[in-house]
């Protein structure tokens, strides 16, 4: 069994700065070492972040998550069990866009924003994977 989370978060580096392209391939090496998947997403200065693993892996990072300086307003929005991955090739996707892109495709879909539903936001993570 695999374990799954999604979270979103405010944050705190420059959208597509050095600082944060250097964190994405931390992350990504970190993944690598801890069989971690998933897709983060940046919509203006929120991030929407989907990871999956071990089920060791995924609680100790989301511990350490929640204390990194590099992001704030941490909100856990589901967390599940499941024997599949959504992001078997991605130690982590990362796109960006300002403003709008997750309302458009959400309008586009005929869903709502208030409800950040984890298999909503999965569909729309891989729409920008593809
Ligand atoms: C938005 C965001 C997403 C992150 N995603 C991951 C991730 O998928 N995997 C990971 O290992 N660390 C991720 N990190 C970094 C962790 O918070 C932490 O710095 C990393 O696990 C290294 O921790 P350590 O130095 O205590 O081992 C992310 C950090 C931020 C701000």
């Amino acid at each position: 069994m695999f374990m799954s989370a999604l979270y979103r978060s405010h944050a705190l580096l420059g959208r597509e700065s050095s600082a944060e392209l250097d964190m994405i391939e931390e992350i990504r090496s970190a993944n690598r070492q801890n069989h971690v998947t998933g897709y983060l997403h940046r919509e203006a200065d929120v991030y929407y972040q989907w990871i999956e693993g071990p089920t060791q892996s995924i609680e100790t990072l989301l511990v350490k998550l929640q204390s990194d300086p590099r992001h704030t307003s941490f909100t856990l929005i589901g967390k599940s069990k499941s024997s599949v991955r959504r992001f078997p090739n991605w130690l982590m996707g990362y796109s960006t866009s300002g403003e709008g892109a997750l309302l458009e495709w959400a309008t586009r879909n005929n869903l709502s924003l208030r409800i950040l539903d984890p298999a909503m936001m999965v569909s729309f993570f891989q729409n920008q994977a593809a």
